[in-house]
């Protein structure tokens, strides 16, 4: 696949000082926290009118010990804002800013200062910053009473409501699996409260449930388990068993090409055929299958790379072929009356919009841009595919690797959201945003965290994280949620991230914190993630991560497989330098011998030897169970 921190060099040159956050500590904590979730509290809305500002002051999330606060701070004044400093008090001193975005947060006592991000200081008359955080809390969570923005009160007397706690609604007919926490080093785990008893009437089948991949089982693709099982049974010993035990994981179906819809030279099965097989999963389950279909043949597709260019192009018809050859049968197959009981979740165009935000340079990438061709061709599948009532949308944002910094995350979020919201059903047409698929990070790393100083420097001012602001994936995407939900969002968004490749286990993996004091030592000691550098996409020695688990933490819908582990990422054929019948090439970022596009310091890392994208590759399948975490 595609998959890349493409944007790792612009991310440096616009990222080597330090900035952003000030108070991110503890941010993996409070994940842990949130895992124990009991309640979500419904936004709390304090609203003071004012004639040089606004502010709204809404908590979308609380848990016990931890909430997500979101701020809206409008100019009401009849001048525009060059800069902006929200202060605020909390009322009890119980309440703590760990993390914050959109603004840097900083606390003394119980008072907040927020100010301007170099993206959001300019605020128009009557437009709004949005900056939210995260903060702890015990005994009572009260709302501030008072704002002011550049010394200037937003008046209005404060309403003080208590949120009122919305019990969990237990999807009826599952059990509800809790979540142990994950013990972070140096902390004692917390006990998990008990688990709720479903009641209430039984969801029909078909309906639109908050999160498909709750109570329901993922579909096993019977053509990937079959080469896993090959695979395994050629190799034999303890590794063959251990490739074996991969089989009976479900895995994301691509339709790469119009052939994999309709059928064609080489296309093993169909969609329909895909589909039919897992009714026929469902009716040995109790439970509704989830399958999950990559929506992936823009027109310039892989725009910023070259090894799954795709069949389609925007000078040649490619947007309108889309439509009406890719999408429109993909529609009117899923939405036959005989699948109305399966769960479709659709992972939609990997790497398409943020390559429009880091690779404009790139001419391929530009003309996506100015064409329209990626943003109408996605809202063109939103359009189609949200009008399935048993189909769930999910979009991609890349991963941290390549979104992360400051300088490409809030542009990312502003146009995937714009990209969404010029939809017939705008925010409501996706259930949720995925990440990892298009290049991949360490959900956790469990080592260290992004903002603690190793000889008086940030870890993410090391070498191989170059100032971004995130270091691992789950951080990045309960950032990118709370962005969402501040862009206007609902809160019932859900996290996914593809963790068929983000394990690294094996010999290499560090069993603690370094003790050195030399931070790129520390650092490099310390990390689980083996790449040579962030932004190496291509046919990595990495290993299979966490199994597909429903909602493994507040705010994430599911950990899917959506990369089939030992399906390529690109040939290492040097000689393959123009299109195959799928539309694939050489990228030089799949050369094991060569050195990465994106810091020409480092080897590509690529395993040798490798198939076109998305062949079974098995060398590397065998090195992906080798190092998986947990181990099979
Ligand atoms: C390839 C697709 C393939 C997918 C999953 C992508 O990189 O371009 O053809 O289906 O990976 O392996």
């Amino acid at each position: 696949m595609h998959h890349i921190s493409r944007d790792t060099l612009r991310g440096v040159l616009l990222t080597r000082r330090p900035r952003g956050l000030l108070l991110r500590v503890g941010a993996l904590s409070l994940l842990v926290l949130g895992s124990l979730l009991i309640g979500i509290f419904q936004p709390l809305a304090v609203t003071h009118a004012a004639s040089y500002c606004q502010v709204t002051y809404s908590v979308p999330n609380q848990w016990p010990g931890g909430f997500t606060g979101n701020i809206v701070v409008q100019n009401t004044s009849s001048s525009a804002w060059t800069s902006w400093k929200l202060t605020f008090s909390f009322p009890s001193s119980s309440q703590v800013v760990s993390q914050g975005w959109n603004g840097n947060f900083t606390q003394s006592g119980q008072n907040v200062t927020v100010t301007n991000m170099d993206y959001n200081a300019n605020v128009a008359t009557n437009g709004t910053a949005n900056p939210g955080f995260n903060a702890s809390w015990s005994g009572s969570n009260p709302a501030p009473t008072s704002f002011a923005v550049n010394g200037n009160p937003c008046n209005g007397s404060s309403s003080n409501p208590t949120p009122t706690p919305v019990p969990p609604t237990p999807t009826p007919g599952t059990t509800p699996t809790p979540v142990p926490p994950t013990p972070t080093p140096g902390t004692t785990p917390t006990p998990v409260p008990p688990t709720p008893t479903p009641t209430g009437t039984p969801t029909p089948p078909g309906t639109h449930v908050d999160n498909p991949y709750a109570g329901a089982k993922g579909y096993i693709n019977p053509d990937w388990a079959n080469e896993v099982t090959t695979a395994a049974n050629t190799k034999g010993g303890t590794l063959g068993t251990q490739m074996a035990k991969v089989a009976n994981n479900s895995t994301a179906v691509w339709l790469d090409r119009i052939a994999a819809v309709t059928g064609g030279t080489g296309v093993t099965r169909t969609l329909s055929g895909h589909l039919d097989a897992a009714l026929q999963q469902a009716s040995t389950s109790s439970q509704p299958i989830v399958i999950t279909l990559v929506i992936y043949d823009l027109p310039d597709r892989d725009c910023a790379a070259y090894a799954s260019n795709g069949e389609l192009s925007v000078a040649n018809n490619g947007l309108a072929i889309y439509e009406s050859q890719y999408i429109d049968p993909i529609a009117s197959t899923l939405s036959q009356s005989k699948y109305s009981n399966l769960r479709i979740a659709t992972v939609i165009e990997p790497d398409s919009l943020p390559n429009l935000v880091t690779n404009l340079s790139v001419p391929k990438c530009a003309e996506a841009n100015s064409s329209g061709a990626y943003v109408k061709g996605i809202q063109y599948a939103l359009n189609k595919l949200h009008a399935i009532s048993n189909v769930y949308n999910y979009i991609d944002i890349a991963h941290s690797g390549w979104l992360g910094w400051s300088s490409n995350f809030q542009p990312a979020v502003d146009l995937i959201s714009n990209t969404i919201k010029g939809t017939t059903a705008g925010v409501n047409s996706v259930d949720g945003f995925i990440s990892d698929t298009a290049n991949y990070t360490p959900t956790h790393e469990p080592y260290m965290t992004a903002n603690q100083q190793v000889g008086g420097n940030p870890v993410r001012s090391a070498s191989f994280y170059q100032w971004n602001q995130y270091i691992d994936e789950a951080t990045y995407d309960t950032d990118m949620r709370n962005a969402f939900i501040a862009a206007g969002f609902p809160s019932s968004i859900g996290m996914l991230i593809d963790t068929s490749r983000n394990g690294w286990g094996g010999s290499s993996r560090p069993s603690g914190t370094s003790s050195s004091t030399d931070l790129n030592t520390f650092v490099n000691a310390s990390k689980i993630d083996q790449r040579y550098d962030r932004g190496n996409w291509c046919n990595q020695p990495a290993g299979i991560g966490t199994r597909p688990t429903a909602s493994p933490a507040p705010g994430f819908d599911a950990y899917v497989w959506i990369k089939p582990p030992g399906e390529s990422d690109g040939t290492s054929d040097k000689t393959q330098t123009s299109p195959d019948g799928e539309g694939k090439q050489f990228d030089a970022m799949c050369d094991p011998n060569g050195t990465s596009r994106y810091n020409s310091a480092v080897p590509t890392g690529a395993l040798p030897n490798a198939p076109d994208a998305g062949h079974w590759f098995e060398s590397e399948f065998e090195i992906l169970v080798q190092n998986a975490y947990p181990t099979f």
